[in-house]
């Protein structure tokens, strides 16, 4: 029960008795000279000071100062695993991907789970959606699929996706995180009401990375041999179940261990109890796109399973925990670009701009050749004419020929290459925007709120109550607006629940401190 799991004892890799793979032998500086003392710097007489000859003491300061390379813009703090992912029905049918051609064949894989906007030093169980982040060493080259926890998302042009980010984000004043920036943002923009719903709702506090499903979120597609495209919707399904946290909970457990999320997957894992996520599709074929009620390629919509059922197609176990965190987790780099033959993207103008954010997030964070770093490089062969750049820590393509076409030979796109199949796009240019109406702004979210038991109706008012509480009336009326379209009983639960929280006198901190210590100017020297 989540009671036990919290204050279980910790019996994670930092509990063990002696560290894996310790080097023995002699301490060296990055070149390999011995190292003189590790201990003592060398000083002109006792008192110092330091002599700059001092290397040993110099190399450790430098290498020190440029140990971090950036976080994460946006889902800085993760944890992640290896696994293996199981193919359990073949869909030639559907794809020309070679993973998908043999029902048992697998492959290895890694998955990175993450919290949005906070920091890497945040603590895990905080409301905020979940990145669900998967690569797949295929045999034609690596597979990212870089989703959330959610089926949505909040905004479905990537023009706003910064704004949306900064709203998350700390207040440019304060340096805060601030509950009237988000329900400013979400109010005026309320095609984000639907993932608001999920995130205030029970799901918006999993449990642990365990207990949650993934979504691709995006429409994305599949094309076969002959040529045929399919559009496509992934869920990763928890073999664990969903469980969630009550906001109680979360809240002690945020204040007694802030990475509880990432010690559960670790030692699940360590102990041997791997988790495990069922792998399905939504499959419609590319005409119904262009007939279907719900436009596909909008980001805030799910398709009903009535409309589109779920196939499964496989199965995926962590089942490795990594054995350096900073070079395999920190530096894992997952792009939605990174689709081997068979696997395509889609018209969703979100997509379409993520499929170019992500390496230019890798280039800037971790550099230029961050592909061939270990935990990002292909299972296959990698032949290209990049070469250089900083830290070209590989042969560099050794004295292979640098450009194409060339005489010497080098690798080169032969003429029977599959193709993806072409995609018409005959219509104008413009900056389109969306219809906005009653049905495509309230439609969906009240179909969740329907879902949702009386239990859960109940905590997604309270959770909202709690948030908006301390927000100014004239953005709590726009958003509350927005939910007594959704449901009267939710929009008047939600008002009862800020009058309470309002009502409640908090107790003055003066009268919780344990004793004060009035410093008069000129030293009362108190007990350190
Ligand atoms: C991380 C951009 C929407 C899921 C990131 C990062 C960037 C980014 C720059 C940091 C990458 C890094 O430094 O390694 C964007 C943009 C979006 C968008 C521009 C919209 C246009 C989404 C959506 C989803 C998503 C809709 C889910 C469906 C993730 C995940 C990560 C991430 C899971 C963390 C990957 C990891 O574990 O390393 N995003 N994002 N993002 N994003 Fe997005």
């Amino acid at each position: 029960d989540q009671k036990d799991t919290v204050y279980a004892p910790n019996e994670s890799a930092d509990m063990k008795t002696t560290a894996p793979q310790a080097p023995q032998g002699r301490l060296t500086n990055h070149s390999g000279n011995a190292a003189p003392s590790n201990t003592n710097s060398l000083t002109a007489g006792e008192r110092g000071p330091v002599l700059l000859q001092d290397w040993h003491l110099l190399e450790r300061m430098a290498h020190f100062n440029r140990e971090r390379v950036p976080e994460r813009v946006v889902h800085a703090k993760g944890s992640g695993a290896f696994g293996t992912f199981r193919v359990t029905r073949a869909i030639p049918e559907l794809t020309a991907a070679g993973l998908f051609q043999k029902e048992g064949a697998e492959c290895r894989m890694l998955a990175r789970f993450s919290t949005v906007a906070g920091e890497r030093g945040f603590p895990d169980t905080v409301r905020d959606p979940r990145g669900f982040a998967l690569k797949f060493y295929t045999e034609d080259g690596n597979w990212d699929m870089v989703g959330n926890n959610t089926p949505i998302f909040f905004v479905r042009d990537a023009i706003k996706f910064q704004d949306f980010i900064h709203s998350q984000k700390r207040h440019p004043v304060t340096g805060r995180r601030s509950n009237a920036m988000q329900f400013d943002f979400w109010g005026l923009r309320p095609e984000s009401l639907h993932q608001v719903m999920y995130l205030f709702g029970d799901r918006g506090l999993p449990r642990s990375y365990r207990f949650m499903n993934g979504y691709s979120s995006h429409t994305y597609s599949l094309w076969n041999e002959q040529g045929e495209r399919f559009y496509v919707k992934w869920h990763f399904h928890s073999q664990q179940g969903v469980q969630n946290l009550t906001e109680d909970l979360a809240a002690k457990i945020a204040s007694e261990n802030s990475d509880y999320h990432f010690q559960d997957l670790f030692d699940a894992i360590d102990q041997g109890d791997y988790p495990k996520w069922t792998v399905s599709i939504q499959v419609m074929p590319e005409a119904d796109a262009e007939t279907y009620h719900i436009n596909p390629f909008d980001l805030t919509k799910v398709w009903p399973h009535a409309d589109y059922p779920l196939m499964q197609v496989g199965e995926f176990e962590l089942n490795e925990n990594p054995q350096n965190y900073f070079a395999e987790i920190e530096q894992a780099a997952f792009e939605p670009s990174n689709m081997p033959r068979g696997f395509g993207a889609s018209p969703d103008k979100m997509l379409q701009a993520r499929l170019m954010s992500y390496a230019d997030a890798h280039r800037y964070r971790i550099g230029i050749n961050y592909a061939a770093l270990p935990v990002n490089k292909a299972a296959c062969p990698v032949m290209t004419y990049h070469r250089d750049g900083q830290t070209r820590f590989d042969g560099n393509f050794g004295g292979t020929p640098v450009y194409e076409p060339n005489s010497y030979g080098g690798p080169d796109v032969p003429a029977d290459t599959l193709q993806e199949p072409p995609m018409p796009l005959g219509s104008m240019a413009d900056r389109f925007g969306w219809p906005e109406d009653d049905a495509d702004l309230y439609g969906q979210p009240r179909e969740l709120y329907r879902v949702m038991s009386e239990g859960e109706r109940g905590r997604l008012a309270m959770n909202f109550a709690g948030a908006l509480a301390g927000v100014p009336d004239f953005i709590v009326d726009r958003f509350v607006g927005h939910l007594e379209k959704v449901s009267a009983e939710l929009s008047s639960g939600v008002r009862d629940g800020i009058a309470k929280k309002r009502a409640i006198a908090k107790p003055e901190l003066t009268d919780l401190l344990t004793e004060t210590h009035t410093h008069a100017a000129g030293g009362d020297q108190k007990p350190q």
